[in-house]
């Protein structure tokens, strides 16, 4: 059997630019639940944030980056971000890629909420992401596999080394295949087809949390998630994003009685941070009132958003009316698996990239277009550290001595959900506006879904649907776990019982492990959860 040099999970922005920039004589493969396009980072309608402008420079974005974050972040690894910034993006200009530019040829740079200057590059108006991930999928190098339609459900750990060695994988029609590993590269995005509103491709479940989880891996932050304010809203659903470019252009929040939302709640109105923009709608909606974009003020919309109108058009909405119905949804979680600054985690070997990734460099609440750059930056240092030990690593394969995940519970007696149950209860409860009761009652519900640590079961013999339907019933008890235990409002975090951030828990994180959940399920109490101080 080969053993790769670098499997990398995913096919998002950050794994493609860790591909690209390995060394063509290392062994790699990409493996994709799906096709290949099928990502976030695809979808990305907001560009890329980087400080290029002439009146702008790092320091400041440095500054936006973590005024937005709440200061929560790690300091020195946003450093390096927007440090790196202008540099990865001459890189992308070097590989061919056209941002959009003026008449005049200069860079053509977008404003979003929470940045003090304008520093979004976009291609084709609100296709940034389509444009990227064709061209780096078009340049990657001929040796690169990529695997599509093959749901990694499982991390074969040496127990000994405690080091990840392979994955194993399914086809749609369950067919199994093992594949073994010099480093293995969890990069599958966040979590948000874990709520019934989502900007996120319904691919995006919540796997590599889970596979990390289940594995033994360390998880931080689970309880920071992004809401995003505008997403499109018809008929009691969620269509896509309305990027908040439009209202960097000037479209206006208001409601179906004319009122404008974001008046007297915010000096910065409809660019205030996201979590106070999706509040507010949230509030809005709740006394029952429809929130719409007033985009009247825009001029060339279609041109400048293509993809907006395109959505508009499938939902037969005009764009006559100059009004947009809106809804926030789940966009972006912060948290993830715990990694170290090149992106290890807590299992040697074992890599974790881009959303999937608990960076530290988005804090409790991410700044807009920041998470391109991440997957651009994040990628390209891993390869960096790849590059010069995954070849030469020796990593004691003992067989005998695998941990597979071997997740347990009774087969034949577990009944799982429907997902659409999972999503609706956790838009409820794990949603823009948290209580301790409503979190309860959504991890009480999830718990008894979950395995028992003497239950036993083998995933090899669950279809990929039921498999995913558990990653997605794990994700979810983590954020429950995560959110319930944060007794504080904090960024994107809110907590109706708890509306302010408390100096307790500052600088403080909440780190979860299955070890520690199942000890504190053996003992028939909350999951344990530890704090980092
Ligand atoms: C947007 O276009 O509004 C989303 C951009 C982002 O979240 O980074």
């Amino acid at each position: 059997m080969i053993t790769y040099d670098v499997i990398i999970i995913g096919s998002g922005i950050a794994a493609l630019q860790l591909a690209r920039n390995l060394k063509k004589d290392l062994n790699v493969i990409i493996i994709t639940k799906s096709k290949k396009h099928h990502s976030n980072s695809y979808r990305a309608q907001g560009g890329i944030a980087a400080a290029v402008g002439k009146d702008d420079h790092y320091s400041i974005h440095y500054q936006d980056t973590l005024e937005a974050g709440c200061f929560f972040q790690h300091e020195k690894t946003v450093h390096e971000l927007v440090v790196q910034g202008p540099f990865l993006i001459r890189d992308l200009q070097q590989a061919g890629i056209r941002f959009d530019t003026t008449m005049e040829g200069e860079l053509l740079l977008g404003m979003e909420g929470a940045h003090s200057r304008r520093r979004i590059l976009h291609c084709g108006g609100d296709e940034t992401g389509k444009h990227l991930i064709n061209h780096l999928i078009a340049q990657l190098p001929s040796q690169i596999e990529i695997i599509e339609d093959a749901f990694v459900y499982e991390l074969l750990i040496d127990s000994i080394n405690n080091c990840c060695i392979g994955v194993k994988a399914m086809t749609a029609n369950g067919q199994i295949h093992q594949y073994m590993g010099r480093s293995i590269v969890l990069a599958t995005g966040g979590i948000g087809g874990l709520y019934s509103f989502t900007s996120n491709d319904p691919t995006v479940t919540g796997d590599g949390i889970a596979l990390a989880y289940h594995a033994g891996a360390v998880l931080k932050d689970m309880e920071f998630i992004q809401f995003h304010p505008t997403l499109l809203y018809w008929k009691g659903e969620t269509h896509g994003l309305i990027s908040e470019a439009v209202r960097g252009e000037g479209a206006e929040l208001i409601n179906d009685n004319g009122k404008r939302v974001m008046e007297n709640i915010h000096p910065l109105k409809e660019l205030a941070p996201r979590h106070i923009v999706a509040k507010e709608i949230y509030e809005q909606r709740l006394q029952g009132k429809e929130v719409y974009l007033d985009i009247s003020s825009i001029t060339s919309f279609a041109s400048k958003f293509p993809t907006i109108t395109k959505f508009c058009e499938q939902q037969s909405i005009s764009l006559s009316t100059n009004k947009i119905p809106v809804a926030p949804g789940c966009h972006f979680l912060m948290g993830g698996i715990a990694v170290n600054e090149v992106g290890e985690t807590s299992i040697k070997g074992l890599f974790a990239l881009g959303e999937t990734a608990a960076s530290g460099i988005h804090g409790a609440n991410r700044l807009s277009s920041n998470s391109l750059l991440e997957g651009l930056f994040a990628g390209k240092k891993l390869a960096a550290y790849l590059n010069e030990y995954a070849s030469s690593s020796k990593v004691a394969m003992n067989m005998k001595k695998i941990r597979t995940a071997n997740i347990s519970k009774q087969q034949g007696t577990w009944m799982l959900p429907k997902r659409e149950e999972i999503q609706a209860r956790m838009m409820q409860a794990a949603g823009i506006v948290r209580s301790h009761l409503k979190l309860l009652q959504l991890q009480r519900w999830l718990q008894q879904y979950m395995p028992t640590a003497d239950e036993r079961v083998d995933l090899d013999r669950m279809s990929v649907d039921e498999i995913q339907t558990f990653f997605m019933l794990t994700a979810a008890l983590l954020v429950a776990n995560a959110a319930l235990i944060r007794q504080e409002s904090r960024g994107a975090h809110i907590r109706e019982d708890f509306p302010f951030p408390s100096q307790e828990w500052e600088k403080r994180h909440v780190i979860q492990t299955r070890a520690l959940l199942e000890r504190g399920r053996n003992k028939n109490e909350y999951p344990q959860v530890k704090i980092d101080a």
